[in-house]
């Protein structure tokens, strides 16, 4: 997979590549980064709007979640007692997936993890689900933003077809506003974020054998307004060539390997997205500085 992308014409690598512990161990930095005012943001409004949520879907519902490295967002679900009933982290961390449950057992004694390691791009069978339990799919983080809109209607066609036809799906996105907020959450001063990206060829050289020089590889972030999205890439700094998976790879001065698309939609674009996938839009909720947005969608 990574190979693939790095002989293609323009080069690129998948962002799931980027959550080895290392790069888990990083993005929890970048969470707490003073530019990075996702994380906290969405923190505030899930605490705000759990208990309603949480109304709505229970009492004895399953918590499903796409991406859950951590389950300090459940949290503010699963805080409603008798709300849910079992909770279901899907994640391509392993290792994370098997602390959480070890930290969950404690603090969540009565709630039934049951881990999937899974990446979400590709269909999946869930454990059986209680019978007749209400069903909340929920995608927090704005991971949805690292999909174009094609893959993100595609991955909530999918989630609709795991999840059940009478599922609800709370989705949590980074909204579209002024590049000039949006550019240093992605390049901030004290260089987290350059370490996260570059730490993508740490991972290659370790688990792949290759040879990147990581420090000849610059981090870029930049806004590309017709496609609404930062954009994250790796900038060689010179000619040079690296051995990867039995292939020689050259890469000229300024040449990138594009590593990840964090898309930032209105409100409007979004909700757009998810009816073309079949869901319907129920209620939203944003912070007061309209940055982050949560959105309850429903079926017919
Ligand atoms: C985890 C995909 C939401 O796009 O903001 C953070 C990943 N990349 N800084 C994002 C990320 C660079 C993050 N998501």
């Amino acid at each position: 997979m990574a190979l693939e992308g790095l002989l293609a014409p323009r080069k690129t690598l998948p962002p799931s590549l980027f959550y080895d512990e290392e790069g888990c161990r990083l993005f929890y930095r970048i969470t707490e980064l003073p530019e990075y005012y996702l994380t906290r943001t969405e923190r505030v409004l899930l605490a705000d709007i759990g208990p309603t949520v949480a109304a709505e879907v229970g009492p004895g519902a399953v918590l499903v979640e796409y991406g859950a490295s951590h389950e300090e967002k459940a949290g503010f679900l699963l805080a409603s007692p008798g709300a849910f009933q079992n909770y279901i982290p899907i994640d391509v961390a392993a290792p994370e997936l098997v602390r959480l449950q070890d930290r969950m057992a404690r603090s969540h004694p009565a709630v039934v993890i049951q881990p999937v390691v899974a990446n979400f791009m590709r269909p999946m069978a869930l454990p059986e689900l209680p019978n007749g339990a209400a069903v909340l799919g929920f995608f927090p983080g704005s991971t949805i933003g690292n999909l174009d809109p094609d893959a993100a209607r595609d991955f909530l066609i999918r989630a609709r077809v795991t999840l059940g036809s009478e599922a609800r799906f709370l989705l949590g996105a980074d909204l579209w506003k002024a590049p000039e907020v949006l550019i240093p959450a992605y390049d901030d001063a004290a260089g987290v974020t350059a370490a996260f990206n570059r730490n993508l060829l740490v991972r290659l050289n370790r688990e792949a054998g290759a040879d990147f020089d990581p420090m000849a590889f610059r981090h870029e972030a930049t806004w590309n307004d017709a496609e609404s999205r930062i954009e994250m890439h790796l900038v060689s700094l010179r000619n040079q060539t690296v051995r990867f998976g039995g292939a020689t790879i050259g890469f000229t001065e300024g040449e990138s390997i594009h590593t990840e698309n964090s898309y930032k939609h209105t409100p409007e674009r979004l909700l757009s997205i998810a009816r073309a996938a079949g869901w319907v839009p129920r209620r939203q909720w944003t912070d007061p500085a309209g940055r982050f947005g949560h959105f309850l969608l429903g079926q017919d």
